[in-house]
């Protein structure tokens, strides 16, 4: 982390798990956690139908909702999906983009995400990018540049004075649920690289100002020895977001 050029954000991403009362129920919880970690944001990123009980039981409190996926056209002829400008309408502030699960299961491309980061930017959306790489990747030496392949994607055509609005996270797809969570170290080398990519793009300022997350089997135990590395900004969180006390734990850990 480092505090002095970004904010530290801890997010959990429930993924297709909790009602609208489970959530109400959770947010109480939190609530008074939350505000006691004046160092980072705290983001639940919930299913959609979960998003009006989210953002009520949140209304006066540290805690953003966020989205898990959007469309990337304002409105149409798009049967079962929901657009940035839905999702503002509910007061959410934050939408997760091309997470592995979405790229695996539901055929996104980095064609799809690039889109969908730079409308939700249009609408003022915070997008959350997922990047990462496979096992086989990694085996093969390739993980550098298949991150750097999709920072460049992510970043195409993005407007300099938006570049600090996105968030990025790095979750290697084989971390992710897994229980096997990238060393401290490597994660850092990916973060680092994150940004030297942003800085080569945009230059020093605006790489400095980019939030980069770890994602993939952060839990209260590995969080603080992860979030201690420098271009490791906080983390995104799966598994270990769905119980209120292990999820108040890896804050705490971020607020240090
Ligand atoms: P995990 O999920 O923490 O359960 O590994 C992380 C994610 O998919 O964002």
């Amino acid at each position: 982390m480092n505090r002095r050029y970004r904010k530290t954000i801890i997010a959990g991403n429930w993924k297709m798990n909790k009602n609208p009362a489970e959530t109400k129920e959770f947010i109480t919880q939190l609530k008074p956690h939350a505000a006691r970690a004046k160092w980072c944001e705290t983001v639940l990123c919930v299913p959609f139908i979960d998003i009006p009980a989210a953002v009520k039981a949140a209304k006066n409190t540290r805690v953003f909702i966020a989205a898990q996926n959007m469309h990337h056209e304002s409105s149409g002829a798009y049967t079962g999906e929901v657009s940035g400008e839905m999702l503002v309408s509910l007061g959410v502030k934050y939408v997760v983009i091309g997470h592995s699960e979405r790229r695996q299961y539901f055929g996104e491309t980095e064609d799809t995400v690039s889109q969908k980061v730079r409308a939700a930017l249009a609408c003022g959306l915070r997008p959350i990018v997922c990047v990462g790489e496979s096992m086989s990747q990694r085996e093969k030496n390739l993980t550098l540049d298949y991150v750097r392949m999709q920072i460049k994607t992510v970043f195409w055509d993005v407007d300099p004075k938006d570049v600090k609005k996105v968030v990025v996270a790095y979750e290697p797809i084989w971390a992710i649920g897994t229980g096997k969570t990238a060393t401290a170290q490597q994660a850092d080398e990916v973060g680092r690289a994150i940004r030297e990519c942003i800085r080569e793009i945009y230059g020093a300022r605006h790489a400095r100002s980019v939030t980069i997350l770890y994602g993939g089997s952060m839990n209260p135990k590995n969080a603080k020895e992860l979030l201690a590395m420098p271009d490791v900004d906080g983390g995104l969180i799966g598994g270990a977001s769905l119980q209120c006390d292990d999820f108040v734990q890896i804050l705490d850990a971020a607020d240090q």
